[in-house]
């Protein structure tokens, strides 16, 4: 089987940020992860760890930001050359709407993109709520892997209904692995055949088995859905929207 060589991708989804969340535990398994995204082909990754002010209370914007100096740092240590940006990935609850209104939003490499995830069973007004409060200030919502979302599997239609209201989708590489097992497998390749991403990331968490399932993920969608849609999804789109 034929291995797909990359350059130039970048990463918009990870958690490569250490000891703040269930991503990287320690500044060595950072640099460890971000040396193999970039023998892959990356050259650098939105550091967007979980946003949940109830359950992760540090992970705020300025902290976010002190971390992520903190990490260029490590990886200059470590004579690592790989670019950083600061993102956040907002779990919706209840009160997040509220939260947001007060406090301010993490978006992606400052741009006027924010990310968020939902894992309820059942649909929330909270997302739409949420999702018009960064309309309102015109922002676009990303939704992180919908193909994870049991709501999204479900309930198809609230998959539309966001697209109409004008939130992106974005794809995680371990769900076209199959790594988050069949019915997610299905639906994410559902959709990229559908072209209804504009992104698919790593969500990387650690370096490790996680990480390699990532990489086959990017093998396969190379192999199924051709090159040009790895350049489309995780290097044009992303510079477009996130870093130019
Ligand atoms: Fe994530």
């Amino acid at each position: 089987m034929d291995t797909f060589v990359f350059e130039g991708l970048i990463d918009f989804h990870s958690h490569l940020l250490p000891e703040v969340d269930d991503g990287c535990a320690s500044d060595e398994q950072s640099v460890e992860a971000a040396t193999r995204l970039k023998e892959v082909g990356f050259i650098g990754s939105i550091c967007t760890p979980h946003v949940i002010p109830d359950h992760f209370p540090d992970n705020t914007v300025p902290k976010i930001a002190e971390g992520v100096a903190e990490l260029r740092q490590v990886y200059a240590a470590a004579q690592l050359e790989y670019q950083l940006w600061t993102g956040g990935e907002i779990s919706i609850r209840d009160y997040s709407v509220d939260w947001f209104r007060t406090h301010p939003i993490p978006t992606l490499a400052g741009s006027n993109c924010v990310l968020f995830d939902y894992w309820g069973a059942k649909w929330s007004e909270s997302i739409d709520e949420f999702v018009d409060l960064l309309l309102e200030r015109d922002l676009i919502p990303i939704w992180a892997h919908p193909e994870r979302c049991v709501v999204a599997r479900t309930e198809r239609q609230w998959i539309q209904a966001m697209q109409d209201k004008g939130v992106l989708l974005h794809g995680n590489l371990n769900s076209i692995y199959g790594g988050d097992g069949p019915d997610v497998e299905e639906l994410a390749l559902e959709l990229l055949k559908d072209e209804r991403y504009t992104f698919v990331a790593t969500d990387t968490h650690k370096p490790g088995v996680g990480l390699e399932q990532r990489i086959a993920g990017m093998q396969r969608l190379a192999r199924e859905f051709g090159e040009a849609s790895v350049y489309r999804l995780m290097r044009d789109n992303p510079r477009t929207y996130f870093i130019d």
